[in-house]
């Protein structure tokens, strides 16, 4: 038994100790132990120091609106850190372009906990190891690997062959600063023209002496390496700024013994690990590294869960248009692996209940809809996604049929058929959502 599997028994054995201790104590005041971890783990945080004046540059151009062609838009326009770096709307994806109007292609993801995330890689699925092949080799390897399951707490080897890390919802982005630059250019974003004209704009920004001063005069002369280096600094900003990473969620602090869960909170994280059950933890880790980091809800890996349309895209007007994720069309360099169309990262569920809108087509608007869709796609996928004109359901309606092989049938729990019996009752959906919702950073704990 691993490590990781002792310690998701632990947090099972409280759990249940904490229903006994419930059911016993009914009606009476609750004792001082209710809803604490017996089990508290010191977690490793970064130390708080204040920003390098390379960060500081960074912030400037994160929050510099004069970037985009319509000169309302900056990084933190879609990445509010009123909204852990997420989008402030509450719809799908973010408008940009010139006037606004333009509808992105995806839902904005958190900026935040990206620190510790992975470069893009494809290889053998070792939980948190490093072990990594090239994309050629893996090309290979992929099409012939058969599907292991993934299951809370399973964490020993495997032969399944998975992308993992990488930045954007298909890993195309490996850096932070490799990835700044799509936004700024892109034109249902920021829409900035060219690198020459974002170069001119820096040049005239009123930060614009931040940059010689590190960097010295010459750099206002070579747009390439003054692009790169505000690229670096915006990179640097997210890294450092303590925003980004704070955990400070309720969860952390139950982890350390600092605040309890509720009854209802401590059955959803139950729930969330069981593997029989909802099994979420086999993919959004829960328990904290071995090296007392603490735990980022994401296996930084790469799945085909078979989302429905959003109809509200209008890239999707076109019937025949499809977001593949990593195999294509925002991600251009690996279109000939197909076992890989339809899959996404996944994300962390950090603040997640401070979000308006779900998966990477933004085709939730709650998390109940979310909650749904990972119960019923299954046993009752007429709760999830449309009907035909003739009554049939279109199952996995966002992804050809030529590539539903791909998607997760494995994986609890999705691991169901039409009759059986959903994974989750309506009280453990409600849960569940109850724990999402201490994953929210800014929570004050009791000492
Ligand atoms: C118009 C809205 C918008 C603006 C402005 C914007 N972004 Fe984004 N950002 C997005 C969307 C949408 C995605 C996901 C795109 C994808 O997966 O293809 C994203 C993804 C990212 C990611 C990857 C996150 C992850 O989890 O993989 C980072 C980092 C990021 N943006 C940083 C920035 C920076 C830095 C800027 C400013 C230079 C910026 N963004 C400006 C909408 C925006
Ligand atoms: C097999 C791996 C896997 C399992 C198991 C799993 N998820 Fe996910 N989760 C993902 C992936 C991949 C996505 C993104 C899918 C997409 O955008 O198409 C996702 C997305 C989400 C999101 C949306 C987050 C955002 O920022 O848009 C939420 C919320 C979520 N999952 C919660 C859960 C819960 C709750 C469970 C358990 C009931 C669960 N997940 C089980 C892989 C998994």
């Amino acid at each position: 038994m691993t490590s990781r599997t002792m310690w998701l028994l632990g947090a099972g054995l409280l759990v249940l100790a904490g229903a006994v201790f419930a059911a016993e104590t009914q009606g009476l005041a609750q004792t001082s132990q209710a809803g604490v971890n017996p089990n508290p783990v010191r977690l490793m945080r970064a130390p708080v120091a204040p920003l390098s004046a390379m960060a500081q540059l960074g912030k400037e151009i994160f929050y510099d609106a004069s970037l985009s062609s319509s000169g309302a838009l900056s990084c933190a326009s879609c990445h509010s850190p009123d909204h852990a770096y997420g989008p402030p709307n509450d719809g799908p994806v973010m408008l940009g372009g010139a006037t606004l109007s333009r509808q992105g292609a995806r839902a904005v993801p958190s900026l935040t906990y990206l620190d510790r995330h992975p470069n893009f890689s494809i290889g053998p699925d070792k939980g948190d190891d490093d072990n990594v092949i090239d994309l050629a080799q893996m090309a290979a390897l992929g099409q012939q690997a058969a599907r292991t399951t993934k299951t809370a707490g399973g964490g020993g080897a495997s032969a399944n062959i998975v992308p993992q890390g990488g930045l954007f919802w298909d890993g195309r982005a490996d850096t932070l600063q490799d990835q700044a630059l799509f936004p700024l250019l892109d034109p249902n974003e920021m829409d900035g023209g060219s690198a020459e004209i974002v170069a001119d704009k820096l040049r005239r920004a009123p930060y614009v002496q931040r940059f010689v001063e590190l960097f010295g005069a010459g750099v206002l002369r070579n747009r390439r390496l003054l692009i790169a280096e505000a690229m670096f600094a915006v990179a640097r900003y997210q890294v450092e700024e303590p925003s980004f990473h704070p955990y400070t969620s309720k969860y952390d602090y139950w982890l350390e013994g600092k605040a309890r869960l509720s009854e209802s909170e401590l059955r959803g994280l139950q729930v969330f690990n069981d593997p029989d059950k909802a099994n979420c933890a086999g993919c959004h880790t829960s328990a904290p590294t071995r090296d007392g980091l603490p735990p980022l809800f994401t296996d930084h890996q790469y799945e085909a869960l078979g989302a429905p349309r959003n109809a509200a895209l209008s890239g999707n007007r076109d019937p025949d248009h499809f977001d593949l994720g990593v195999c294509g069309p925002h991600r251009t360099d690996i279109p000939e692996q197909t076992q890989y169309c339809g899959m996404f990262l996944t994300p962390t569920l950090r603040n997640t209940a401070t979000r308006h809108a779900f998966f990477h087509n933004g085709v939730f608007r709650s998390l109940d809809q979310v909650l749904d869709f990972y119960n019923f796609r299954d046993t009752n996928p007429e709760k999830v996604f449309p009907r035909a004109a003739d009554g049939t359901v279109l199952k996995y309606d966002d992804l050809p049929a030529k590539y539903h092989a791909n998607i997760d049938v494995t994986d609890p729990p999705f691991d169901r058929h039409p009759g059986d019996k959903p994974a989750m009752t309506a009280q453990d959906e409600a849960d569940i959502i109850a724990f999402l919702k201490t994953l929210t950073d800014g929570y004050k704990p009791e000492n």
